[in-house]
């Protein structure tokens, strides 16, 4: 197999290829500092603000996809085969991009700051072509913090130009730039550095486990979204750094009857359609799993291998019995997902072992699901609390419980004695259901931090499991949400 020993993207209407890339250098400060392009601004450095927002356009199926990053925490071997826009490009023969001009017109901008980071999203949400609701825009900049204009100008700029097909200098060379980016897509392992400090991002499984057998003390990267954040916060130093994203297998997000096969390194993205389209509800959940940005790098295997307890998809995929494939070298294995979590930062992962995929089966017929996330804040917030309920109801009765919640233990984690209290009991005896409430506090001593108090915890855990039973039977469930209402399967009455 062959080894590139540099990474080359598209720039500036040019392709870029480096060799001398560090495996913590990030598009930001490449941009800055090597570039010496200010537009975009570097606010939070965490994935948060959205002011370092910038577009990413890859190859999807032979067509050209934009989507917005958070520059700040993408590490700059990332970029290898995609073309990169930032705000500094956006004019173009003397004149400003539509949703720039609209920005001026609907009076979007005070301060400034962050406006290159909405632009951005703008331009993004621009090329996704098609007229856009107000509910679209705010889903689409959720991810970008405005301290000074407030959101309505700047929604108003995206709904007076994304309104279809877009016309603009990207769109006219649409064909030009698809071409560049295929002439990238090579299949050579991209190797930068040394052995003792590189970057790589191999181009098959089996070159993956291959090199992560030599180097079992290097860090996997799919987004870094959680990764990104070591390097800028926790200051850590990260040696030897293995990305996923090049391997195209471990993008493959496959639809069967039964179920879905989610590849590892499949971001969000990829995989929100598949997994949306098995309940409302996780849709809704993906709706408010970080912002677009968060979206369009990070990946279900990263939230998965991180092991945090308060990972918005592991409870989900749990309930849903899901499956996770692993491989170390040349040995694969298949776990049930739940039992990959162990304890706090402790998960049933070897050295040089790599998640491959992960298996989900769809919800029979008989099956109601529903999850839950609490947050102190609506859009791309961390949750304090996640429940999924998974009920196999026959003749009116509970014939099998799954119940599984994040935030309540050092890892995400079932209910079991709850779920044993529901079998077998009528759906509709609300009487019946207080044994399984009572049955949490044996299930859980929840963790207690600035998100939320053990009490409050407890306390809501219990609120969640009373309203998937009440929504399950179907008495009472126009009155059990204000938002994610299930595609109107459940309007809201307030
Ligand atoms: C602003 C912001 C908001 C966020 N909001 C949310 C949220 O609402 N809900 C939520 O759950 N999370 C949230 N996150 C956290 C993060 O986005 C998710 O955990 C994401 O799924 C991580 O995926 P990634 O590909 O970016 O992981 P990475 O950062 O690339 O990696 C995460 C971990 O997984 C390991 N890893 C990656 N791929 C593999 C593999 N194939 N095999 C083995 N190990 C692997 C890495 O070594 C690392 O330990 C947020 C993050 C940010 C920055
Ligand atoms: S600087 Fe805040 S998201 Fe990057
Ligand atoms: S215009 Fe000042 S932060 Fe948005």
């Amino acid at each position: 197999m062959t080894i590139r020993s540099s990474i080359r993207f598209r720039y500036r209407g040019e392709t870029v290829e480096l060799s001398n890339v560090g495996p913590m250098d990030t598009l930001l400060d490449w941009l800055r500092l090597d570039r010496g392009a200010m537009g975009t601004k570097e606010g939070c450095g965490e994935g948060d603000c959205g002011a370092c927002t910038l577009a990413i356009g890859s190859l999807r199926d032979g067509h050209i996809v934009y989507e917005p990053v958070n520059a700040c925490i993408q590490l700059l071997g990332m970029v290898d085969g995609k073309e990169i826009i930032t705000v500094d490009d956006l004019a173009w023969g003397g004149k400003l991009h539509p949703v720039q001009s609209a920005m001026v017109d609907t009076h979007g901008s005070q301060c400034g700051f962050c406006t290159p980071g909405f632009v951005m999203s703008l331009f993004t949400l621009y090329h996704q072509g098609g007229p856009v609701d107000r509910r679209t825009v705010n889903d689409h900049i959720a991810g970008n913090l405005c301290r000074c204009t407030g959101y309505r100008p700047i929604a108003d700029a995206a709904l007076a130009t994304c309104l279809g097909q877009p016309n603009d200098a990207w769109s006219a060379r649409v064909g030009e730039a698809t071409s560049h980016l295929a002439d990238l897509d090579d299949d050579a392992d991209v190797f930068v550095g040394s052995d003792a400090v590189f970057f790589a991002a191999p181009a098959s499984e089996d070159a993956l486990a291959a090199l992560y057998l030599r180097h079992p003390d290097a860090t996997l990267v799919g987004g870094a979204t959680d990764v990104g954040l070591w390097i800028t916060k926790q200051l850590h130093t990260l040696p030897k750094i293995i990305h996923t994203g090049r391997i195209k297998s471990l993008h493959r997000v496959a639809e069967g009857v039964d179920g879905l096969t989610i590849g590892a390194a499949a971001t969000y993205a990829e995989a929100e359609s598949a997994l949306g389209g098995i309940d409302p509800d996780i849709a809704e959940m993906l709706r408010r799993l970080g912002s677009k940005q968060v979206r369009a790098s990070g990946t279900v295997g990263g939230n998965i291998a991180n092991g945090s307890p308060i990972g918005d998809s592991p409870p989900v995929l749990i309930v849903l019995d899901a499956r996770l494939h692993l491989r170390r070298g040349d040995t694969e294995r298949d776990i049930a997902l739940e039992d990959f979590f162990i304890d706090y930062g402790k998960q049933d992962r070897s050295a040089s072992e790599f998640v491959v995929r992960i298996s989900v089966p769809r919800l029979a017929d008989d099956q109601v699901f529903r999850c839950y996330k609490i947050s102190k804040r609506f859009d791309q917030d961390i949750s304090a609390l996640l429940g999924a309920f998974r009920f196999t109801v026959k003749g009116g009765k509970i014939r099998d419980a799954r119940i599984a919640y994040g935030g309540m233990a050092a890892i995400p984690k079932r209910a079991l004695a709850a779920e044993s209290a529901l079998q077998g009991i009528r759906l509709k005896d609300s009487n019946a259901w207080q044994k399984a409430l009572a049955a949490l506090q044996q299930d859980f001593q929840p963790i207690d931090d600035m998100r939320a108090s053990a009490r409050y915890r407890m306390e809501t855990a219990k609120a969640l499991l009373t309203k998937a039973l009440i929504e399950a039977a179907g008495e009472v469930s126009n009155r059990t949400r204000v938002v994610g209402t299930r595609g109107g399967e459940l309007e809201s009455v307030a």
